[in-house]
């Protein structure tokens, strides 16, 4: 297994924790950092910038249409910093703010709508991810964007912007589903607005579809056999979607005894600071970042998930769980695809 695909690796709990948390992976050309103390200081430092994701030079030298893709990173607070970084920033935690309170509705009509799947005959298999989770969320990402989101788009293809190993084919695939996006907001509404909408979904198709998916597997794996009513549900997000983020270095800086130069690229763990000194999952708020870039999410994808534990928990049925599978080639986002279960007397 190469450095490229620890955060897929079973054990990398253990590998997290192993000394130094911080080397150079020579497949990656990279700094692998999984010490939390050095991704803490990474994150409030100046010698390090977020990067640019930006391919209009790709899209350029092979002549291909990458329109929607190239605006769209314009308007993501996480692809800038300075001035302009600031000013997304604000206008993207107004729309989130103003537009909780009606997400989080829309997430309990969503769940509350799906409710009798979980009557069924005693022995029914079916998938809760397809049957539960990815519905009511987009219900919630739906309302948080204003953006009234049609099955035919599948807008979980969008954060594969955020690898920078993604194919061509993937990067065109995105850049449609984005011109889909674009025909369903109204084109009287100024530019400003109309990326922000974007973005916000951007910043949410994956990381809080896949925390909350993730944080109840993890939890119902800690209570087996006991019916949804009464398992120990925390209120904290105890797994994330996203394991990993990335800087590049743009002043020499000294982290963890080594020297890194400006152009070096750096891969920050952040999961690895959510176990416990009992080696227990657990919340940490690295899962939400710190410093300038700290997730503006983050309020409202911790009350969806306690929404979400809150309706488990108005559950009487037991739930097995069969088999969960990740999407292929993702080298950023843990997100489950498929959380088979069947429903137990
Ligand atoms: C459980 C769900 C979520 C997790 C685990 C999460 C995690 C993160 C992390 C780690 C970052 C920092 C990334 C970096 O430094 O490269 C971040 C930034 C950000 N997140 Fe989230 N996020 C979640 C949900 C959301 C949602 C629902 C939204 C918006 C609707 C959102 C909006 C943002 C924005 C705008 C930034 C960039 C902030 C900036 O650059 O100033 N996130 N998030």
């Amino acid at each position: 297994m190469t450095d490229l695909l620890l955060q897929k690796q079973p054990d990398r709990f253990d590998i997290y924790r192993r000394p130094p948390g911080l080397w150079l992976s020579p497949s990656r050309k990279r700094w692998m950092v999984t010490a939390p103390d050095l991704i803490r200081q990474v994150m409030t430092s100046d010698a390090f910038a977020v990067p640019t994701y930006d391919v209009s030079r790709l899209s350029e030298r092979l002549n291909v249409d990458l329109r929607f893709l190239n605006a769209l990173r314009e308007w993501i607070p996480l692809a800038h910093e300075g001035e302009r970084h600031r000013h997304l920033r604000a206008n993207f935690a107004r729309a989130v703010t103003s537009r909780s309170d009606a997400a989080l509705e829309g997430l309990r009509q969503a769940l509350e709508a799906r409710r009798s799947i979980f009557s069924r005959p005693t022995g029914t298999e079916f998938c809760l991810f397809s049957d539960l989770f990815r519905p009511a969320l987009r219900r919630a990402i739906a309302r948080l964007s204003d953006v009234p989101l049609t099955e035919d788009l599948p807008v979980e293809v969008i954060p594969q912007l955020f690898d920078d190993t993604i194919s061509l084919t993937r990067r065109r695939r995105i850049n449609a589903v984005l011109e889909g996006i674009s025909g369903c907001i109204p084109a009287s509404l100024g530019e400003d607005e109309r990326q922000t909408r974007m973005a916000v979904i951007a910043l949410s198709a994956n990381t809080l579809l896949g925390s909350v998916c993730q944080t109840f597997i993890e939890q119902l794996g800690q209570s087996p056999g006991r019916p949804l009513r009464d398992v120990a549900w925390g209120r904290e997000l105890t797994r994330t979607a996203l394991p990993l983020v990335e800087k590049r270095v743009v002043k020499p800086v000294e982290l963890g005894g080594q020297s890194l130069q400006p152009g070096d690229r750096v891969r920050l763990f952040i999961e690895a600071a959510g176990v416990s000194a009992e080696g227990r999952p657990c919340y940490d708020d690295l899962f939400f970042a710190v410093g300038p870039h700290k997730c503006v999410g983050m309020n409202v994808s911790i009350r969806a998930w306690q929404m979400v534990a809150d309706f488990c928990a108005t559950l009487d049925c037991k739930v097995e769980l069969l088999s969960v599978s990740e999407r292929d080639g993702d080298y950023v986002f843990n997100l489950p695809e498929r959380i088979l279960v069947k429903l137990d007397a």
